[in-house]
């Protein structure tokens, strides 16, 4: 099938060259010319592990190319997928500008029949309103929702892999083009649910603010577990191993980040409140998930009262570990608040370097590697789950610190380790270990035979 991709930002990127893999005839269109002059010359803007050497060996095999041309591309498809962005607007829900200004540049170029795939994350109501531009083309253009779930770090193989793939629209003639495009992963035995199309929108929103809702559940229960001496991992355990439950996106920790789950859960909340509903729930997701942040400076501040100037190694920039994204990221905000608490903070994080600098500033100095970040700090504060944190050398990173505090933003070191390198560590919802090793409080989980 020849297909057009508008918009090669991650999701465009990441399901443009997929669909190649499938076997697509695929063009991604952006704006930026230099976006696309890079990607022409094998250069890939985002890091995503795996997509720079799709990207290559998809051009290479003739099934994917980059172009400002969006006519042309257009003309030649016969399914247009959209993939801008949809950034947040001022009043908290989305602003679909790129979105329709892509949909009409769309209709403008169609010169036959087509189908226009909605990738982008979209409020529901958004694909009837393109539905009913379209509709003005003397050529039939089907309108139909497509919402992505892919997660980055993880992104090629979420698409490889769906757990569903939404079809929103309902129509018999779009669910053939949508079975044609998706056919390999139908034969792998991955299923299409085909449904409304504000049904399949809203399930986009309602997956990523569950997932978010499940985060600052935790994160709230953490706060208690730390009071009465419980321990949140071994809570998890218990409550997660419930088959109702599960013990995914119930990792305490500084809180979520993204490009998804803060946009998605403030959309919610405006769309309700603008059609005259009260949010009860979704409204207290995004202010647990603040409080996450301030509470943890809280406590890293606390621990460094008696030092005059605090020099804090901060450890992690972007919202996750495998990507440099930093949309929404804790670290961001947690490194905003120690300096404006007056700490010194040197940061390192193995990817997100560059794009942490465009945003801070000098208002942090950035590390070249984790043992330049840490010499002379009083504390070290992990807000990134990277694996080069996790195996770091205690003994070590206790040698080059002038303080003795390891906070775990993510709840991901071996407290074991940092305690038996004469480390203070600290956690979020778990007992403190002392150095020395021995830790305060519960411990594990005993599974009797
Ligand atoms: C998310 C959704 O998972 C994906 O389906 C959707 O398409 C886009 O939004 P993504 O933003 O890439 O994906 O990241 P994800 O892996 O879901 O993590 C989001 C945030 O939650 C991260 O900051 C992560 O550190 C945090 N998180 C995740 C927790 O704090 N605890 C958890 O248990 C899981």
């Amino acid at each position: 099938m020849n297909i057009a991709v508008v918009g090669c930002g991650y999701v465009g990127l990441v399901s443009g060259t997929c669909l190649a893999a499938l076997g697509h005839q695929v063009t991604g269109i952006d704006v930026d010319t230099k976006r696309v002059a890079s990607l022409q010359a094998g250069k890939v803007p985002i890091y995503e592990p795996g997509l720079s050497e799709m990207i290559l060996q998809q051009t290479a095999a003739q099934r994917l190319r980059f172009t400002t041309d969006l006519s042309s591309a257009v003309r030649e498809a016969q399914v247009v997928f959209v993939a801008v962005g949809t950034p947040p607007s001022p009043e908290g829900g989305y602003d679909l500008s790129m979105l329709f200004g892509a949909v009409e540049k769309i209709i403008e170029a169609a010169q036959s029949e087509k189908t226009i795939v909605i990738k982008s994350t979209v409020p529901p109501g958004t694909g009837e309103k393109v539905a009913q531009l379209a509709a003005k083309s003397p050529h039939r253009l089907e309108v139909v929702n497509n919402p992505e779930f892919l997660r980055e770090g993880t992104a090629i193989h979420d698409f490889m892999n769906p757990d569903r793939i939404v079809f929103g629209a309902g129509t018999a003639e779009g669910l053939a083009v949508l079975r044609e495009i998706y056919q390999p992963l139908i034969d792998k035995g991955f299923h299409i649910l085909s449904m409304g199309r504000a049904s399949a929108e809203l399930s986009k929103f309602g997956a990523n603010a569950m997932l978010a809702m499940r985060i600052s559940f935790i994160n709230e229960l953490s706060r208690l577990a730390s009071a009465v001496g419980a321990d949140i991992e071994s809570v998890r355990m218990g409550i997660g191993s419930d088959p109702r439950i599960g013990p995914a996106f119930l990792k305490a920790g500084i809180g979520y980040g993204g490009s998804c789950f803060p946009k998605d859960v403030a959309a919610l909340v405006h769309q309700m409140e603008s059609l005259g509903m009260e949010p009860h729930l979704l409204s207290g997701i995004e202010r647990a998930n603040q409080h996450q942040r301030a509470d943890f400076v809280g406590r890293v501040m606390r621990a460094v009262s008696d030092v005059k100037s605090p020099q804090i190694a901060l450890w992690g920039l972007a919202f996750k570990p495998d990507t440099d994204d930093i949309r929404e990221s804790p670290a961001i905000d947690i490194a905003r608040m120690l300096v404006e608490a007056g700490c010194t903070v040197r940061a390192f994080d193995p990817e997100a370097m560059d794009n942490a600098r465009r945003i801070l500033g000098d208002k942090i100095t950035y590390a070249p590697d984790v043992t330049s970040a840490t010499k002379g700090a009083d504390a070290v504060v992990l807000a990134t789950d990277w694996s080069v944190f996790i195996t770091q050398n205690w003994q070590g990173i206790r040698q080059i610190m002038r303080g003795t505090h390891v906070f775990d933003g993510r709840n991901c070191l071996a407290s074991g380790k940092v305690g038996a390198a004469g480390l203070h560590y600290h956690a979020v919802g778990r007992p403190p270990v002392k150095p020395g090793g021995g830790r305060e409080g519960t411990v594990g989980v005993v599974v009797a035979g």
